[in-house]
């Protein structure tokens, strides 16, 4: 840069000599020994434009040409000394000076060999003494121009080249701070990079190496110098790359410019993964490859666990659209099933409504709080009498529901299960019923349903068909008892005859005697009206043998009759809840049962004992037993072999014993039959 700035002062400093001191005047050098000549050549070439410079010598000529520039020089060729040609030759020998166009003027002769000796150093022309002043003149003229004009054409081109230079050394003082500024910024890139940047050759030779590599390799830059790129890894471009063949030139050559994936190995043998980057350039046509080596096991390694993560996701996602999926199909079963319970509901909703509507028994629902019906169906309205009006959102009155076995109104707060009961109609009838409540929700009141079954033309019928079997027994025994009355009469009537006619006869023993027939008499008759009486008797608390005593004369006046025997054979038994009533013509209809299957001379056994908490009664008969076809119909209302039977007398025992809740069991056969009736020891009285 030095240089070319000190050439292009020279180049100035010329320009200025030529013209200076008199900035606009040309040098011209006038060269002559001989002072008069020298005053010739001035008259003639004065002119304003010129700046006429003299020297006597050659010697003084060349001074003068160190000092200034010349446009043009007119040399003597005679002088002492140096003369014109030696002074040429030296003038044109000197690099600055050698332009210099010299014009010599000789006096001598003008033969071929003198102009060939000024053409050789270098003279432009010949003048000839004695000149011609205007000839010399218009030379000199046309010297100038020529050399004014090529003094213009170097100025021209040396500032054109001074601008282009100027501009030039502005580029390369750019290129070189870029460079500069380049070349720090990559040795500091370089040095301070993560990543490891080797350059190798085209025979994959290491050239050089970033000390990133020591971190990452655990070699030094030195040791790596010189060595194959390829023994960094264990895998490179898979298995294609040889380390010294041609082939790891054309795969280093393809794999330019992309990203690899690799696994690299260390000094101490340990691999990590690598993304490998290869640049290529030319330095001196020599093919050179770049290669920046990133360690990237931990991008791997958030790699393979985005992966995993991905993976467990996307499980994730599918279970739970698994998930979904089941509990969507849950809901579409849940919405069928809803669906389906829905017209269930309402398809039984209906089936309640026709089934409450058209019940025979009645039916009823009401609150529980202030217990008024909310509905009650037509058999209700049919059977009460009311009308729905008068019903509907009026208090229920418990007064109108007497519970049969207390005899006072039922208890509604209760949950009842079939408890006899009567009921008052509109207009005061009573009726039976049997009634169950059930208490239910309907939402979001708590509520009372009552059924109440009408059982008034049951009872009607159960107390026809009892009346109609006692009235049945009371004709059966009605014979045997004027009999056994008659009996004990006749033999106090003996008695008082005899002692008409001798009343001493009447021992204290035969009087004792016929109070006893008539005591018997008495029993009998008693027990007879009881059967008769239409009284009406509830379960009391009492002794079966009692009973059965009290009941014996009948019987045994009944078995005496036909010549039977009657045996009584009770134990001790605890007391039980028996309606008497009910429990005498059980009792009657099964012992008359067997009086009437016995022939003559049979013998009747009751019997009472205590067996597993209950009270067994047993009535034993030596009759001809029943067959099984009869067993299968014993009890169905009028069903009867006897020809003056009624059939009513097992259908009643069948409902006593129903309501004493006792069983009746049958063992028959040749030898006789025997109907066992257990009484349980727990039953309670109002059940
Ligand atoms: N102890 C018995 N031995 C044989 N048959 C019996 C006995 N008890 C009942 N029967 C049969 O059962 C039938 C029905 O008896 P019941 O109901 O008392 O009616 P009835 O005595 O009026 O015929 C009788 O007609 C009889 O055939
Ligand atoms: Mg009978």
């Amino acid at each position: 840069m030095n240089t070319v700035t000190e050439n292009l002062t020279d180049q100035k400093n010329s320009i200025e000599k030529l013209t200076s001191p008199h900035s606009n005047k040309v040098n011209i050098l006038m060269v002559d020994d001989h002072p008069e000549n020298l005053l010739a050549l001035k008259a003639v070439l004065t002119s304003p434009n010129y700046h006429l410079v003299s020297a006597n010598s050659g010697k003084e000529a060349l001074k003068c040409m160190l000092k200034q520039d010349f446009a043009v020089i007119l040399l003597d060729v005679q002088m002492p000394g140096l003369n014109g040609f030696e002074t040429a030759k030296l003038i044109k020998a000197r690099e600055k000076t050698r332009h210099i166009p010299i014009i010599f003027i000789t006096a001598i002769s003008f033969d071929m060999e003198h102009v060939h000796e000024g053409y050789s150093v270098g003279a432009i022309d010949y003048i000839m003494k004695p000149f011609n002043p205007k000839t010399l003149k218009y030379k000199i003229e046309q010297f100038v121009k020529i050399h004014q004009n090529h003094q213009e054409n170097i100025v021209q081109t040396d500032r054109e080249r001074i601008v282009e230079l100027n501009e030039m050394n502005k580029r390369l003082d750019r290129t070189t701070l870029n460079l500069r500024r380049t070349e720090a910024l990559s040795k500091a890139i370089g040095e301070t990079i993560v990543d490891t940047i080797l350059t190798f050759d085209d025979q994959g030779s290491i050239l050089s190496v970033n000390p990133a590599v020591k971190s990452m390799f655990g070699y030094s830059s030195e040791e790596l110098i010189g060595r194959h790129v390829v023994g960094l890894f264990k895998e490179w471009m898979g298995t294609g790359v040889q380390a010294s063949s041609f082939s790891f030139f054309t795969s280093i050559k393809e794999s330019v410019g992309r990203v690899i994936e690799s696994v690299a190995v260390r000094k101490d043998e340990s691999h990590f993964y690598a993304d490998i980057l290869i640049g290529e350039t030319t330095i001196e046509k020599q093919h050179l490859f770049v290669c920046s080596i990133r360690n990237v096991t931990e991008r791997k390694q958030i790699e393979e666990i985005k992966k995993l993560q991905f993976n467990n996701m996307e499980q994730m996602v599918e279970k739970r659209t698994e998930e979904l999926l089941r509990a969507n199909e849950r809901l579409q079963n849940e919405i069928e099933e809803r669906e389906r319970i829905a017209s269930h509901l309402y398809r039984s909703q209906e089936r309640f409504r026709k089934i409450f509507e058209s019940s025979p028994c009645l039916m009823a629902i009401f609150s529980q709080k202030n217990l008024t019906f909310i509905e009650v169906n037509t058999s209700w309205l049919n059977f009460t009498g009311y009308s729905m009006e008068e019903l509907e959102n009026h208090k229920i009155n418990v007064k109108n529901f007497i519970d049969e076995s207390t005899g006072k109104p039922i208890n509604l707060d209760l949950k009842i299960r079939n408890k006899k009961i009567s009921y008052k109609t509109k207009n005061g009838d009573i009726r039976d019923g049997l009634l169950s409540t059930e208490m239910i929700d309907i939402h979001p009141e708590p509520c009372t349903l009552i059924v109440l079954t009408d059982i008034t033309e049951t009872v009607h019928l159960e107390k026809e068909m009892s009346r109609l079997d006692r009235l049945n027994l009371i004709g059966e025994m009605a014979a045997g008892i004027a009999h056994e009355i008659r009996n004990p009469m006749t033999t106090v009537q003996g008695f008082l005859q005899l002692s008409r006619n001798d009343s001493a006869n009447l021992s204290t023993e035969i009087i004792d005697l016929m109070l006893e027939e008539l005591t018997r008499a008495n029993s009998i008759i008693t027990e007879f009206l009881n059967l008769a009486k239409n009284k009406v008797s509830v379960k009391k608390k009492q002794n079966l043998n009692t009973i059965l005593e009290a009941l014996s004369p009948l019987i045994q006046a009944e078995a005496f009759r036909a010549s039977k025997h009657v045996k009584l054979e009770l134990n001790q038994c605890p007391d039980i809840f028996i309606d008497q009533k009910e429990i005498r013509q059980l009792v009657l209809n099964i012992a008359l049962n067997g009086l009437d299957a016995m022939s003559s001379n049979g013998k009747l056994t009751i019997k009472t004992y205590t067996e597993k908490q209950a009270v067994i009664l047993e009535i034993k008969d030596q009759g001809h037993g029943i067959s099984p076809e009869v067993l299968q119909k014993l009890g169905t209302p009028f069903f009867t072999t006897k020809e003056t039977g009624t059939g009513l007398g097992l259908a009643i025992c069948y409902s006593v014993a129903k309501r004493h809740h006792a069983e009746i069991d049958i063992k028959t056969g040749d030898e006789g039959t025997v109907f066992s009736i257990r009484f349980q020891l727990s039953a309670s009285p109002n059940q």
